[in-house]
């Protein structure tokens, strides 16, 4: 039984030794087009999700013999790997594609232009690039990743455009090989799709049904990420919490993560993004027990009343959520929580707002992401009723933002004095950028040398947003 169904959700590997054939044959076009040294520029959107399909994206790139640039002037090839979630997400991706015409003309119009990502997985925005954008050469969907040298080839080849935004049922491809930005940082993608139909939600439509990824596949990838110098690895699914479920692997999250755990190395783990009604007693105890796993759980609650969750369909109470986070801090004293906050969901009213500016009160979060709902083609609630006003919601939008910058700001100010570990991401001036295991960002003077280890600061001053800190 379980073989039948993990057939379907593995792509073959005869389909990816078709795959390097198509790699070898692009290979050789791409130097007739563009001399030894083709260059792409790969710009990606949206969640960390997207990052990591486009690291992959860029190791198959790579071994199409291009190597790559910062900016889409010096291309030869133009990626973006684009984000539907919000209306505002997509404006930038045309604004950004739009721009794309006059380079592409400079250059003699020798370009390939291809678009990637959730967005082009609907059939409006597909027909809308087929349509009014022509010098886009290449269009392909969130489940053709792994047929890129295929579907680059056939530009190549017959110099006519390629779409490829076929509605699949979500299959998984292994043996990709990534390249990363920065090797101390890792993303590590768990599980790919989405089955919870948020009726607000445009992933599960453009991402396809929730599948896991074996884990042993995972723990592999850990160990070669370790051993090439990952000190942060981040686990990564729409939601991770119900890892394991499809198909099922034997393995749920929480055993994934003693796993990863019990890993030899000086590493760190965290984990994104949590579902409320997925995130058990189990995960808790787990992370308090894991003495690699950070103290950060983001936990999206979207709203604080119980009628507008219900709409959104989150299968989960206020109440509930409270008593999550309550038990979260009862095991790890020092955990910080944040949170993604829908304002203007189609119905919502000023009180159950209220609801909303209650929970974050009570729950004091260390950061919220807060977004204006924005209607998305072909969700539920696209359909809904939606009277107030968008001045109206942005009213309620900054009072949200005053009633959190309230929180962190004391929050902020208790942290002065104390010590933390940090890794260091990197260095802007003389100063250098570090995060807490609870996910807070330190700056502190220091020496270039340190960026991508673990140092220790103490916090010295605290603004609203940022803390400042010396090394000790
Ligand atoms: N899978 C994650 C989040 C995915 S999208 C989860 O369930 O938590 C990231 C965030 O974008 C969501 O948590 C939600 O707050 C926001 N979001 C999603 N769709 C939206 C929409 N149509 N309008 C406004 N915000 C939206
Ligand atoms: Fe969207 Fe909900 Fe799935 Fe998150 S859990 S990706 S918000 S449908
Ligand atoms: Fe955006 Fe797709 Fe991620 S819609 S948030 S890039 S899964």
């Amino acid at each position: 039984m379980i073989d039948n169904k993990k057939k379907n959700v593995f792509i073959s590997e005869e389909e990816l030794a078709r795959q390097r054939e198509f790699t070898a044959l692009a290979r050789e076009l791409l130097y007739e087009r563009f001399g030894d040294t083709p260059k792409a520029f790969v710009h990606t959107y949206g969640c960390q999700g997207n990052v990591a399909d486009s690291e992959r994206i860029k190791g198959r790139l790579a071994e199409m013999g291009f190597t790559f640039c910062d900016k889409a002037e010096d291309a030869d090839f133009v990626l973006f790997n684009t984000c539907a979630v919000r209306e505002h997400a997509e404006d930038r991706v045309f604004g950004n594609v739009g721009a794309l015409k006059p380079i592409k003309e400079k250059n003699g119009n020798n370009m390939i232009i291809a678009l990637c990502g959730c967005m082009t997985q609907q059939a409006h925005i597909a027909e809308k690039l087929r349509k009014s954008y022509d010098y886009v050469n290449l269009v392909f969907g969130t489940f053709a990743v792994y047929r890129l040298p295929e579907l680059l080839y056939s530009v190549l080849r017959k110099r006519k455009r390629v779409f490829d935004v076929q509605n699949e049922s979500g299959r998984i491809a292994e043996g990709i090989p990534a390249v990363r930005d920065r090797a101390f940082r890792a993303w590590l993608p768990i599980m790919y799709g989405c089955n919870n139909f948020c009726t607000y939600c445009i992933v599960p439509h453009v991402r396809g049904r929730e599948r896991s990824r074996e884990p042993e596949k995972i723990l592999a990838e850990a160990r070669e990420l370790i051993a090439a110098g990952a000190k942060e690895i981040t686990l990564l699914g729409q939601n991770v919490n119900s890892y394991g479920k499809e198909p099922d692997c034997g393995v749920n999250f929480s055993e994934l993560l003693r796993r990863i755990n019990a890993l030899p190395g000086d590493f760190i783990i965290r984990f994104m993004t949590s579902h409320p009604k997925d995130c058990s007693e189990e995960l808790l105890r787990t992370m308090a027990a894991c003495e690699k796993v950070e103290r950060h759980l983001h936990l999206p609650f979207q709203s604080g009343n119980d009628r507008v969750l219900k709409a959104m369909n989150r299968g989960y109470t206020a109440a509930h959520y409270q008593e999550l986070c309550r038990m979260a801090k009862e095991l790890m004293p020092d955990i910080a929580l944040t949170g993604d906050v829908i304002v203007g969901f189609p119905g919502e009213t000023y009180e159950e707002f209220c609801d909303t500016k209650r929970l974050i009160e009570d729950v004091e979060f260390s950061s919220l992401f807060t977004f204006i709902y924005s209607p998305r083609k072909g969700t539920r609630a696209a359909e809904m009723a939606d009277p107030v006003p968008a001045k109206e919601k942005g009213v309620w939008f900054r009072e949200l933002l005053a009633a959190q910058e309230k929180i962190a700001a004391a929050r902020n100010q208790s942290l002065v004095g104390k010590r933390f570990r940090v890794l260091i991401e990197e260095r802007e001036g003389d100063l250098l950028i570090g995060r807490t295991s609870g996910n807070f960002t330190i700056k502190c003077p220091g020496d270039a040398s340190l960026v991508g280890s673990f140092a220790e600061a103490e916090i010295t001053e605290a603004g609203n947003w940022v803390l400042t800190g010396r090394l000790v």
